[in-house]
């Protein structure tokens, strides 16, 4: 049995040492800026969370992700593990509290409760107006935080973690003949829908952040954000896409903020129950590029530590 069934991933948590070069990253990428402090960047999407997305000031790198517990007596429950710091509370855009742990690559994970929340931000409309030659030019509207992925030496060690710890269930796991390569795993919400993934471990020699993933509004988003980003003068490094993983219906773009931190815009309608089917799958057939695209080594070999 896991020690609890977390809820969600909550936020990114990454570090950068110019918090303005980030903040113009992340606005062309379509976050808001939700609190900037001396030392912190908080942004958030249009959906109800007060931010989904952190940069403290520091090198550039990646410090963790956070998770949402169903409850406070959850939040007790993990208090309670080896290593773990005491209830601490959160001095951030709408409070709550947090643990503090390591998974086995040593990165931090909070799992938090207790969050306020904000109100929506109304998606602008795709309205055509009368200055405008299309019906949308600017960012794509990112919604939320979706998933977050790991590069690891040992994808079978951390995600056993974070089934153990946060109760992730496997959705698909991928196989070159008898190798484990990778698992993409999903939040256990019993009968309610969730995403193909909340956590994707990806087999590398060196440990790291692979890419944090954010949903769009809508699947338009995904072609117009891409432009957005294309046109925006501040030569962004693109990576992959825009295509489609068979796996999940994905339809993505991934792009590098200014320090080396990937970054996805997502889309996907395909949902997923504790009913539905867990496969194992030999990558050749599991990871068929819908676009027609192999993924690079770039994009393969990807880990920001
Ligand atoms: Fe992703």
């Amino acid at each position: 049995m896991p020690v609890i069934k977390a809820r969600n991933i909550a936020w990114c948590r990454l570090r950068a040492p110019d918090l303005d070069v980030m903040e113009q990253f992340l606005t062309d990428f379509g976050l808001v800026r939700a609190e900037r402090t001396e030392t912190a960047l908080y942004m958030r999407g249009t959906g109800p969370r007060p931010f989904i997305h952190v940069t403290e000031q520091g090198p550039a790198g990646f410090i963790g992700f956070a998770y949402e517990a169903e409850s406070a007596a959850d939040l007790e429950k993990v208090a309670q593990l080896p290593g773990a710091s005491g209830i601490e509370d959160l001095e951030v855009p709408g409070g709550g509290r947090r643990v503090v742990l390591r998974e086995p690559n040593g990165y931090q994970i909070e799992v938090v409760h207790g969050m306020g929340q904000v109100a929506p931000i109304a998606p602008e409309p795709l309205m055509r107006r009368s200055f405008d030659p299309s019906m949308r030019k600017g960012a794509a509207r990112v919604v939320r935080l979706a998933h977050g992925v790991f590069a690891t030496p040992d994808p079978r060690a951390t995600l056993d973690w974070f089934h153990e710890t946060l109760g992730f269930i496997k959705t698909d796991e991928l196989w070159v003949g008898d190798k484990f390569v990778g698992g993409f795993y999903r939040v256990d919400a019993g009968e309610d829908p969730v995403d193909h993934h909340v956590i994707f471990c990806n087999r590398n020699e060196r440990a790291g952040m692979h890419h944090v993933s954010f949903e769009v509004q809508d699947v338009n988003d995904v072609f117009f954000g891409h432009n957005h980003l294309k046109m925006a003068g501040r030569d962004y490094e693109h990576i992959r896409g825009i295509s489609r993983h068979a796996l999940g219906s994905q339809i993505f773009d991934y792009w590098m903020s200014p320090y080396d931190q990937m970054h996805e815009h997502w889309s996907s309608n395909e949902r997923f129950n504790s009913d539905s089917a867990a496969n194992d799958i030999q990558i050749a057939e599991g990871l068929q590029h819908e676009g027609g695209e192999k993924p690079s080594e770039r994009f393969v070999k990807q880990s920001t530590p």
